[in-house]
């Protein structure tokens, strides 16, 4: 637990979404024990606020199939938030039974990407979502929308603001409670970032926005402390580094919550989490993985996991 004070000024609340957007971008799927293992092993570092898996498709994405089963075996902690995707009825109807705190439905704001990644337009997935929404509110279910491609397109390119700041009008309309804005496949940088921001605060407060930066360029540090300073204070990350997006080729996984919760500590902000404890999270995943922490501050400690490559 961080030793700083706890005061609503430095409090900066992070969205751990490594057990989904990075897991299911992992080409070994993990058994539904080993997700539940990694979930509880990043609630016991402290994280508060955690996406537990997706239910989504399983012939889509294979890696998040059996969520159901993971919410099933979970040791809930009241004060943690478990949260999970949510594309449809069909979707919402399973997160319901398995008493998801929040659910995330999520848009874009590229054409091509809500297509490709969705199997429809922009305006049909809103359509849908402000179903999938009336019904999560019906059973007290807290709402986060997502939006995709926010600074740049894998299929389009640049992506206006204005497009961004329409579609956060819309769900915001809906019922969304809060707001999390993908840098999918991380190319924006703070010029970018600021111009889009502006454009969709007129129509949210910052308060209910959060930042959800890739790290394919590098950026996601840079950009989060842009955003820190015109005012966000949620943040989402994943632990190692772990994953990318299955319908945005090359993208690399989130900024590495061990990365962020360095550089947040030492601005002197608070957020409840043990970076040791997430170090030890992250280097057993990877482990497990076969893969390299993505984490720069793992490696830079020398406590980067090295044994991934033992077959
Ligand atoms: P579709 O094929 O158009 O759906 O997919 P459909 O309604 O025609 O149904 C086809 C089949 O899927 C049927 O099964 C349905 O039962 C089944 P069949 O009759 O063929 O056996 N199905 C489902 N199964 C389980 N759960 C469901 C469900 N819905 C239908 N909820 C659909 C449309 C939305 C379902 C599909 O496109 C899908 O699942 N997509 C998921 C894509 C995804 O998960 N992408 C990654 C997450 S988004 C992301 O990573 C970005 C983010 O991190 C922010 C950022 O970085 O920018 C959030
Ligand atoms: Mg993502």
């Amino acid at each position: 637990m961080d030793t700083k004070s706890q005061t609503l000024d430095n409090w900066v609340q992070l969205v751990e979404v490594g057990p989904r957007d990075g897991l299911q971008n992992e080409s070994k799927p993990l058994s539904v024990e080993r997700r539940v293992q990694l979930i509880e092993q990043l609630v016991n570092a402290g994280v508060s606020h955690i996406e537990a898996g997706s239910f989504v498709s399983p012939k889509w994405v294979p890696q998040m199939a059996d969520t159901a089963r993971v919410f099933a075996q979970l040791s809930r902690l009241d004060h943690c938030t478990y949260s999970a995707l949510v594309p449809n009825m069909q979707g919402m109807t399973a997160a319901i039974s398995a008493k998801v705190d929040e659910i995330a439905v999520f848009a874009a704001a590229s054409e091509t990407f809500s297509q490709k990644n969705i199997n429809c337009s922009i305006a049909a997935s809103l359509e849908r979502f402000s179903g999938v929404i009336h019904a999560a509110k019906q059973q007290n279910i807290r709402v986060r929308g997502y939006i995709s491609c926010v600074l740049g397109c894998p299929y389009e390119g640049d992506i206006s603001p204005f497009q961004v700041a329409s579609v956060a009008e819309s769900l915001l309309k809906m019922g969304c409670d809060s707001l999390s804005l993908g840098d999918t496949i991380g190319v924006g940088t703070p010029k970018s970032l600021q111009t889009m921001l502006s454009a969709v605060s007129r129509h949210c407060p910052k308060e209910r926005l959060a930042l959800h930066c890739h790290d394919t360029y590098g950026q996601a540090l840079v950009n989060i402390a842009c955003a820190l300073n015109e005012g966000i204070r949620t943040f989402d990350s994943s632990v190692a580094g772990l994953g990318g997006c299955p319908y945005a080729k090359g993208a690399s996984g989130n900024v590495a919550t061990e990365d962020l919760l360095y550089f947040l500590h030492n601005e002197g902000m608070n957020t409840g989490i043990d970076l040791s404890k997430m170090i030890d999270a992250g280097n057993a995943i990877s482990a497990e993985l076969n893969r390299l922490s993505a984490s720069k501050v793992a490696a830079a400690t020398g406590r980067s996991n090295t044994t991934f490559c033992s077959q």
